[in-house]
C-alpha cells in the first residue's frame, strides 16, 4: 500500500476529500508549514499524525526543505501531495520526489500559473475555468498534468463563485488521480506520464456538470 503525505497550509478542504475518499494508498501523515492552518484540525479528527515545521524557523528555503525531507523518510512516505500547501520548494527537494510529488492548481494549466487565478481568468474574458492535478517540476505549476477538470464560466460569475466551483471540482479529480497513482493507473516514467500503459499526451478531461 503506498504511504502518502499531504502538505498543508490553510483550510485542508482538499485533505477532507482525500480523507473521505478511501484511497487504497493510506495516509499517513500531514505537515503544515502554518501552525493555524485548520487542515491540521482535520488530520487530528482523522486520528492521522501531523507536524508543523514553520518555514519562518528557518534561515532558507534549503534548510526548511531539510527538515520536511526528514519527516518524509521517518514516516516512509512514496507519495507527496501537495494540497494548498503555500511555499515554493527548493529544486533539490522536487528533484528527491521527481514522479512522486502531485500538486493541484486552480487552472486550466498551462494557463493562468501562479496566484489569483479565478480573478485574472475573469478580467481577461476566459470562456472556461478549471482545475489540474499535475506532477511537481522545479519550474512552478508546469510539471506533467495528469487529470483537468473544465468549467464553463457563467456570465454571472464572480472570482468567488468560480473558486467554489472550482473547489468543488478539485475535490472530485484530486482523489480519483492520486487513486490512479496508488494503482499504478498512472505512472511516471522516462519525464512522461503513463496512463494504463499509454503515454498520456493531454490530461484525463472531467467537465463540470453545471
Ligand atoms: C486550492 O484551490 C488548490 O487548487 C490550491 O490551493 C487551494 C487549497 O484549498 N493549490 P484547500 O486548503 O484544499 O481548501
Amino acid at each position: 500500500m503506498m504511504r502518502i503525505a499531504v502538505l498543508v497550509s490553510g483550510n485542508g478542504s482538499n485533505l477532507q476529500a482525500l480523507l473521505d475518499a478511501g484511497l487504497s494508498g493510506e495516509i499517513v501523515g500531514v505537515m503544515s508549514n502554518k501552525a493555524d492552518a485548520y487542515a491540521l484540525q482535520r488530520a487530528q479528527h482523522a486520528n492521522i499524525a501531523s507536524v508543523i515545521i514553520e518555514h519562518k524557523a528557518y534561515p532558507d528555503r534549503e534548510s526548511f526543505d531539510q527538515v520536511m525531507q526528514q519527516q518524509l523518510l521517518d514516516w516512509q512516505v512514496d507519495l507527496v501531495i501537495l494540497a494548498g500547501f503555500m511555499r515554493i520548494l527548493s529544486p533539490k527537494f522536487v528533484a528527491q520526489w521527481q514522479g512522486r510529488m502531485l500538486n493541484i492548481h486552480p487552472s486550466l494549466l498551462p494557463a493562468y500559473k501562479g496566484m489569483h487565478t479565478h480573478q485574472r481568468v475573469l478580467h481577461s474574458g476566459e470562456r472556461y475555468h478549471g482545475c489540474t492535478v499535475h506532477f511537481v517540476t522545479a519550474e512552478l505549476d508546469a510539471g506533467q498534468a495528469i487529470a483537468q477538470a473544465v468549467l464553463e464560466i457563467k456570465p454571472h460569475d464572480t472570482a468567488q463563485s468560480l473558486a467554489q466551483r472550482v473547489h468543488q471540482m478539485e475535490h472530485f479529480i484530486y482523489p480519483q488521480a492520486v487513486e490512479w497513482v496508488c494503482r499504478g493507473d498512472i505512472q511516471f516514467i522516462d519525464q512522461q506520464v503513463h496512463y494504463r500503459g499509454q503515454v498520456l499526451t493531454h490530461p484525463i478531461q472531467f467537465a463540470a456538470l453545471h
